[in-house]
């Protein structure tokens, strides 16, 4: 063999170590529990804290606004926690100015909220002005106020008339319709809002939208309804990234992302293979759904694979799962300027079987089994556990799947239990200071984490479990027709963390949560005289008035009495 031709073999070999190496693997044996890590975040770090349109703004029908789902959805009787609706719920739309003070008492970097495009396209055909003017107001006040907005497209509340003509997400024109709307909102707003986020978590959209009918618009379309739902919401996602791409980029310098939920999946035995592949397509079903089409052009490989062999065993001709041309691959790989991550809680996975004669569903299909720890804490919502080192595992396994994209955290946080008016929230403190932390040391690792955002700033509507989880920073008093707000004792702790930009050293940060309580009884205190003010308001504003009424008209009847007595 001549000299050129072996050293031509060897920079072969040396280029195919070199790409294969490049392309990691998630190391699924690793996971280390390291204790705390004292340490601060790169400079420019940006914290923040966010809600949604739905969940916050309330005035549902003011102002020429037309219906969502969501409207719709909550207006029947039976879907909600006791019936609860967002009809006013933060009353949001009124208190812009009040609200930016709260985020300024945080020292926010930047806000995270999403616009409800009905509020802007009643009927998804025409554009309501009024409901413009009220995000131009929002978005002049963060930034009059140095926080950055982060704007969420579509964080669920879809026009209902686009529901009802079309069946919502099952239908492909819905692509068209989401563009016509990304892009009056670039053209509104793209001069001041640099951070786009096309969907909010289209797991929940397709999963409870459209397979489980927990969410609206409450179909129950099971095996099939989530995987189209979701088709179409990548689709659309991958056409608004490009309309921005060719034709806002270049004028308004801004980045548009997805922002994608996932629980983590943990192997019950490391060193079982079985289990480890369980756990895999624990995630994969979740993030890999979305992020596999969006980093590298289709569906993961594993969803492929038992979605098709349970549609054949069916008798089915063609997987329920639908599938993307090699035209569509490609126009969609690629389309992420950054990824919004939501993450909240973690489940141990195991391998088990479910044989497809007994009815397919997108929970079926994955064959394993969910399991919790009885050690993990649960201090709020019911699937909510606290395991913060499954937080870390999950962003090493963004990093090592998706190239080690750019990420925005654009959830995290915890609930409390039901009808909880506690403001000493030590639990929340915990939370976000052993999550927070294993986010650092996720950066640590490499992680390219650029933002987080606290989830959420006030207390809200949240969806089916109505106003019985409350995730707030603020406590938001719904039962007072002012919707006041009262800070958590967590509030006094993420601000020191942002103060601090991260964690100095032992001796101060366990300082801070006890800083961090010596307010909050006294707010307590208010709160719990709050039912005594607003019985005083109703007092003042109706008894009175009732009573001075009822004395003019007795009055005017004993005069009148009186004067005809004498005639
Ligand atoms: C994810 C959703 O995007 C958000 O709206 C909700 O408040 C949280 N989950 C908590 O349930």
């Amino acid at each position: 063999m001549m000299l050129s031709h072996r050293v031509g073999r060897v920079c072969h070999v040396l280029v195919l170590v070199l790409c294969l190496s490049a392309a990691e693997d998630f190391d699924w044996s690793a996971n280390n529990h390291d204790s705390f890590y004292y340490g601060t975040f790169p400079n420019g770090f940006s914290w923040g804290a966010g809600g949604s349109a739905y969940q916050t703004e309330g005035a549902w029908d003011k102002d020429g606004k037309g219906l969502s789902i969501w409207d719709v959805f909550t207006h029947k009787k039976g879907k909600t926690f006791l019936n609860d609706t967002g009809d006013s719920s933060c009353d949001g739309y009124y208190k812009i100015k009040d609200d930016i003070l709260l985020m300024k008492e945080l020292n926010l970097n930047h806000y995270r909220f999403s616009i409800s495009w009905p509020r802007i396209m009643p009927t998804a055909d025409h554009v309501n002005e009024k409901g413009l003017k009220y995000y131009d107001v929002l978005i002049d006040e963060l930034l009059e106020n140095r926080i950055t907005p982060i704007v969420t497209l579509y964080h669920w509340d879809l026009p209902q008339v686009l529901q009802e003509k079309y069946g919502g997400w099952q239908n492909i024109s819905m692509i068209n319709y989401f563009s016509d709307f990304a892009n009056l909102c670039f053209e509104r707003y793209g001069d001041r809002v640099k951070y786009w986020i096309t969907f909010n978590n289209p797991w929940s959209v397709a999963v409870e939208g459209y397979e489980t009918g927990e969410h609206a618009p409450g179909l129950k379309l099971r095996g099939t309804g989530a995987y189209r739902a979701a088709h179409h919401i990548i689709k659309a996602h991958a056409k608004v990234w490009h309309t921005y791409d060719s034709q806002w980029r270049s004028k308004q310098r801004g980045m548009v992302g997805i922002s994608l939920y996932g629980d983590w999946g943990e192997p019950v035995d490391i060193t079982n293979q079985k289990d480890i592949e369980a756990a895999e397509r624990y995630v994969q079903f979740y993030i890999g759904w979305f992020a596999t089409p969006i980093f590298h052009g289709d569906y993961p490989h594993v969803m492929k694979d038992f979605i098709g062999r349970k549609s054949t065993q069916q008798g089915l001709g063609t997987s329920r799962l639908p599938s993307f041309s090699s035209q569509e691959k490609s126009y969609i790989k690629g389309t992420c300027d950054f990824l919004g991550v939501g993450h909240f809680t973690t489940r141990y996975v195991t391998q088990k079987s479910f044989p497809s004669n007994r009815g397919n569903t997108y929970f079926s299909d994955r064959d394993l089994a969910e399991l919790v720890d009885p050690r993990w804490p649960d201090p709020g919502s019911e699937w909510l556990y606290s395991v913060p080192w499954g937080f870390r595992r999950m962003l090493n396994f963004i990093k090592t799947q998706y190239g080690n994209p750019m990420i925005f955290i654009t959830e995290n946080g915890v609930s409390e239990k039901i009808m909880c008016t506690e403001l000493c929230d030590v639990w929340r403190i915990q939370y976000y200071k052993d999550y927070i932390n294993e986010m650092l040391k996720a950066i640590r690792d490499g992680v390219n984490v650029k933002g987080y955002t606290a989830w959420s700033l006030l207390d809200k509507f949240e969806w089916d479990e109505g106003y019985s989880e409350r995730f707030g920073l603020y406590y938001v008093d719904f039962k007072n027709k002012n919707k006041p707000r009262y800070p958590k004792a967590s509030v006094q702790f993420y601000k020191r963390i942002i103060n601090s930009n991260g964690f100095p050293n032992q001796r101060e940060v366990e300082n801070w949560k006890s800083k961090a309580t010596e307010t909050c009884s006294t707010s307590n205190q208010l709160l719990a005289a709050d039912p005594l003010t607003s019985h005083m308001e109703m007092v003042t504003e109706v008894v009175v008035p009732t009573v001075c009424t009822l004395c003019i008209l007795i009055s005017a009847v004993f005069l009148m009495i009186l004067l005809r007595k004498r005639n």
